[in-house]
């Protein structure tokens, strides 16, 4: 036997033009979505405390928030509205002058083409009980999510968000026949143009816990009833094939972090694009270790990113995407 090993897998890691050359994934700040949050009635941006640089904008500052994500270069932005009053079925979701729907035309008038604008299709940040959809009030299922009411509503957000002139559509809100029921509402009002994100996996986490802050949400409970069970990954592809079958022009996984198997499954088969969604406390996580020098914040974050990338996310929403954008800028 030789004295010297056979296989050196360190010759290919030895300089950095070695690295970049051998390297399997890239990501480009067009592969970025930024999401953005915006207020209404705000006239100043208000810092989220719970994600350190994180901002619910006023609709001034959502439109210079859309200029800068447009000139990184970054892919698109999902939209949120915080609306100032709340009602039992979220009925300002649907209206045209509901904050999220001027708010998506505000930044489909200042982004044109240089950006794909979406919008968070779903009734939680409008509810007064927080909840993604409207509650039964039938014997036995009291206080429950109405699953086929829900959808009623959904269609009419729907067609509401494609009036604004939204370029695609986020479904969130994890009721079963979501994909299929928004598509036909679309279809029917003639926005057969408008494209549909399914969030098909998303898990009913904790890793939410900062979003809740960022939209003023009025949950208590949580929405294990209708997002999938952390323990299931089998299911997980499942939701993605239905989304498909319903007509999902791309699906996603949500959190990403810490369900990066049921990515690359969902990555290993899907004939549409797969995207996920690294989620507020995967931010507020690094935020704050961070902030105590305990992580170098710019390697963990473009680290934290890039695995998801490998795992098979085509795009990837971040809260960093601008950042991280411009320091791929810087690499190139
Ligand atoms: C629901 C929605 C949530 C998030 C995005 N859309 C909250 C939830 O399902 O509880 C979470 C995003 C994040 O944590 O960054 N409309």
């Amino acid at each position: 036997m030789s004295r010297f090993p056979a296989v050196r897998p360190r010759r290919l890691r030895r300089t950095p033009a070695l690295r970049r050359l051998v390297a399997e994934t890239h990501l480009v700040p067009a592969q970025l979505v930024l999401p953005l949050f915006v207020k209404e009635g705000a006239a100043e941006p208000v810092p989220i405390g719970s994600m350190p640089g994180q901002v619910q904008h006023s609709r001034d500052s959502l439109r210079r928030a859309v200029s800068d994500a447009a000139a990184a270069g970054i892919g698109g932005v999902m939209l949120f509205g915080v609306p100032a009053e709340r009602d039992a079925t979220g009925s300002t979701a649907c209206r045209p002058e509901g904050i999220l729907n001027v708010a998506l035309a505000d930044a489909v008038a200042e982004a044109g083409d240089a950006l794909v604008v979406m919008g968070d299709l779903c009734l939680d940040e409008f509810t007064d009980h927080g909840h993604c959809g409207v509650l039964d009030d039938r014997p036995g299922r009291t206080g429950e999510v109405d699953n086929d009411a829900t959808l009623e509503h959904y269609r009419a957000m729907a067609v509401a968000q494609a009036e604004a002139g939204a370029h695609l559509l986020g479904l969130s809100g994890m009721m079963d026949g979501q994909t299929a029921a928004v598509r036909d509402a679309l279809d029917a009002a003639g926005h057969d143009h408008v494209a549909l994100l399914a969030y098909a996996a998303k898990y009913a986490s904790a890793f939410y816990g900062p979003f809740r802050e960022a939209v003023d949400s009025q949950l208590t409970g949580d929405r294990r009833a209708y997002q999938l069970d952390p323990a299931n990954r089998r299911e997980g592809l499942r939701e993605a094939v239905l989304d498909v079958e319903e007509g999902a022009d791309v699906v996603m996984v949500k959190p990403a972090g810490s369900y990066l198997d049921v990515l690359a499954d969902v990555a290993a088969t899907s004939e549409v694009p797969v995207w996920a969604y690294q989620v507020s406390g995967e931010y507020a996580m690094i935020e704050a270790a961070a902030a105590q020098g305990w992580l170098d914040r710019r390697r963990t974050v473009a680290e934290s990113v890039l695995a998801i990338r490998r795992a098979g996310a085509d795009a990837i929403l971040t809260y960093w995407a601008l950042e991280l954008a411009g320091w791929l800028r810087e690499e190139i």
